[in-house]
Parts: structure tokens; sequence; C-alpha cells
């Protein structure tokens, strides 16, 4: 048999998936395991939104969608710029639904590079992110940023990686893993090395709306970013909307219409009542979303004292979106074997470190979107675990 191909034999399928759904078959086999493992929300969608995906379903919304996006979506999404961010975006041109964020990541990659263009990427990262550079024939360049620094970007760093060969820089804030929302300071040095490199920025602003302390800064909205800057949002993780798969982007026309093609040719759109939920979601009220943040908040708050608490466990507060990036010098550096510990010993899956680049060894990372009860049994079975080492 001919060999299948090579880049995709060499890229690793998602650390984060794999936990969680290894954590959900230990539970089918009767294990009493608390997963922490993935990033969904235990919150159901808002009766609001499934309520208008019914009403789509049942008024004979189910053929197929324009491929960009329907009417009420698109127009959602550019009166949520104009109202948020004061800018002004072509529906027709400007906006791209998908089915996901993750998918606007690819296609925002794929519409920007050329085999051997670089992209910077500021480590610990979303576990995507190089792979999804890889596909698209780019070459990621990794900035690493330090659990002792903050991990705070700098000029220095971003300027020490700059080559002739820079397309783009990646950004996500609030962090997935580490919680970190980037400062105005961190934000302008992004800015400057942007317009002054005449590089693209892809802002992964998924967490958006789940932020405790810090401003979100919507970067395309800065002096000189628009015409370089594509936005990506979703509804998974605000909305708790994950399965439905949604997500929407924002950027200059050229490249999301690249993008748009991208989609045209493979997946087609997202399916037509999801964006009907979706368009009422992000038009409707958001008093939900503001419930479910400060539900995420109050279990931070409880956390991170908690695991601070225990002798051998470290946790820095997160700003923002919805995990704990936690070491365990108490058990080992090495953040397979936390994890593995984690899952023999104290049946609790965590994702490791490692997964989120080398930037991310030594760490595990929690979800807290998870009931307050799971994340108290968590503590109690990490205090018992530490105590009997
Ligand atoms: C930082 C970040 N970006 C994008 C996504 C993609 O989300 P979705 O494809 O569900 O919209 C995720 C999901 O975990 C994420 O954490």
């Amino acid at each position: 048999m001919k060999p299948l191909s090579n880049l995709l034999s060499s890229i690793p399928p998602s650390a984060t998936l794999a936990v969680s759904d290894k954590a959900k078959a230990l539970k089918a086999a009767g294990r009493d395991v608390i997963s922490l493992a993935g990033g969904d929300p235990d919150f159901d969608t808002p009766t609001h939104i499934t309520q208008a995906a019914i009403a789509a379903l049942e008024s004979g919304d189910t053929h197929y969608p324009p491929s960009r996006g329907t009417a009420p979506i698109l127009k959602a999404v550019a009166n949520k710029f104009a109202r948020e961010y004061s800018m002004e975006v072509d529906p027709a041109k400007q906006v791209l639904i998908s089915p996901g964020g993750k998918f606007l990541v690819y296609a925002a990659m794929a519409a920007l590079c050329n085999p051997g263009d670089e992209v910077i990427i500021f480590e610990p990262y979303w576990v995507s992110y190089v792979p999804i550079v890889k596909l698209v024939g780019g070459t990621p360049v990794t900035i690493t940023l330090r659990a002792s620094d903050n991990f705070t970007i700098t000029a220095d760093d971003l300027a020490s990686h700059i080559t002739p060969n820079t397309k783009a820089i990646l950004v996500n804030s609030p962090s997935n893993p580490t919680g970190r929302v980037i400062t105005a300071a961190e934000a302008e040095a992004i800015r400057q090395a942007a317009t002054e490199n005449d590089l693209y920025v892809v802002s992964d602003e998924m967490y958006e709306q789940l932020i405790f302390e810090g401003e979100h800064i919507n970067l395309a909205s800065l002096p000189g970013m628009a015409d370089r800057t594509v936005t990506i949002n979703g509804h998974s993780k605000a909305y708790a909307m994950t399965g439905w798969r949604l997500g929407w982007a924002v950027g200059p026309a050229n490249v999301m219409g690249l993008a748009a093609k991208l989609q045209s040719q493979s997946v087609t759109s997202a399916a037509s009542f999801t964006m009907a939920a979706g368009a009422v979601a992000l038009d409707g009220p958001h008093d939900i979303v503001e419930e479910m943040r400060v539900s995420y908040k109050a279990r931070r708050d409880f956390m991170v004292p908690a695991l601070n608490a225990i002798p051998g466990v470290e946790c820095e507060s997160p700003q923002g979106a919805f995990y704990l990036f936690i070491r365990f010098p108490g058990l080992s550096e090495d953040s397979m074997e936390i994890a593995d510990i984690l899952l023999e010993k104290a049946e609790i899956a965590a994702t490791p470190g490692i997964a989120f680049g080398q930037a991310g060894e030594g760490h595990v990372r929690f979800s807290i979107a998870t009931a307050m009860s799971e994340l108290e049994r968590a503590v109690e079975r990490i205090k018992k675990l530490m105590a009997n080492l």
C-alpha cells in the first residue's frame, strides 16, 4: 500500500479531546472519574437560544443556507462590532460564520499563509494552533512566555522573533490555558510589531465574555489594525453552545473572501437552524451570560485558595476564561506524570501542560466549567493524595 499523507501523519490528535475521551471511557466503565480535562461548560444552552433553533426547524429552515452565513447572524456580528468596538463592518464581505471557531482559525491561516510563511505563536498556546499552522503549510515560531513573568508579552520578544518570512502573529486573550488577559501595553506592543513589519494578526477572542479582571481589548479596533486583523470568536464558551458548532470571524474583505472560498469548497456552511439560534444569542439578552461568568468566577475564587492551601500545590488566579493552570511541585515537574498520578490515584482527569507546548511543562490544566460540587470533591481528593505521599 502506498503511504498516507506525511503531513497529517506528523500531526498529533487534540490532547484535550484525547484526555476527555479517556475520562468519558473510564466513567462509562464505572469509575468515579471527575473530569476537569475538557473545555465544555456544564451549563445547558440558555432556553431562549434553544427555542430559536426549535422555531427555525419547525418553520422549515432545514435547507442549504448561504455559505458565508445567513443574513440575520452576519448582521448580528456586524452589530456587535459597531456596538462594542465602534467598528463599521460590512456583513456581506467581512464576516464569516463557520461550524466552530476552530475551523475559523484554520480558514484564516489557510487564507494568509504560503509555504514557509512564519506565524508567531505565544507559548503556552491553545493545543490546536501549532497543528493548524503546519496543516496550512506555515511554520510556527513560538515565543516562550514564563509563569515567573506572569506570561507577559514584550516588544523585545516580538522583535527578536520577527524575520523577513513572518506573516502573522496569533494572539489569544483571554488565554487558554493560562487565563491571562492582555494589557494595553501588550496590545500596543503587538500593534506596533504588526504595523511596523506589515504583519497580519489573528486574534482569537473566544473567551472575551468571560473576564474576571482586566478589560477585553479587541485588537482589530486599534489604530492601523482593521486592515490586518482577523478576529475569531464563537458561541461555544460564552453561550454554552459547544455542541452546536458555531463561530464567527471578522476581518479584511480580501482575507475573509479566501477563507469563505475554503469554507464553500469544504464544509459548505454552518447549519441553518444553528445560525438562527446563534443570531438570537448575539442580539438577545446577555444576563444569562453574565450569570455564567459570575458562577465561573465564584468557582475560581473557591478553587485557587483551596488548592494553594494544599502543601505541594501552586495555582495562580486566572483573569479570564475558565481554566486553572496548576503546578504540583510536591508531586512532579513532569506534566504527563502529574496527569497520570491524578488520574490513577485521585480519579481526576486533567490535561498535561506539555500539550500547550514546552512552556506548559510542570503544569496541568483544570477546567472550572465544572459544577461546584465536583470541584469540591476534586479538592478533597487532592488533599488526600498529597497528604498520603
Ligand atoms: C482558545 C480557543 N480558541 C478556539 C476554540 C474553538 O472553539 P469552537 O471550535 O468550539 O468554537 C477553543 C476551544 O476550546 C479555544 O479554547
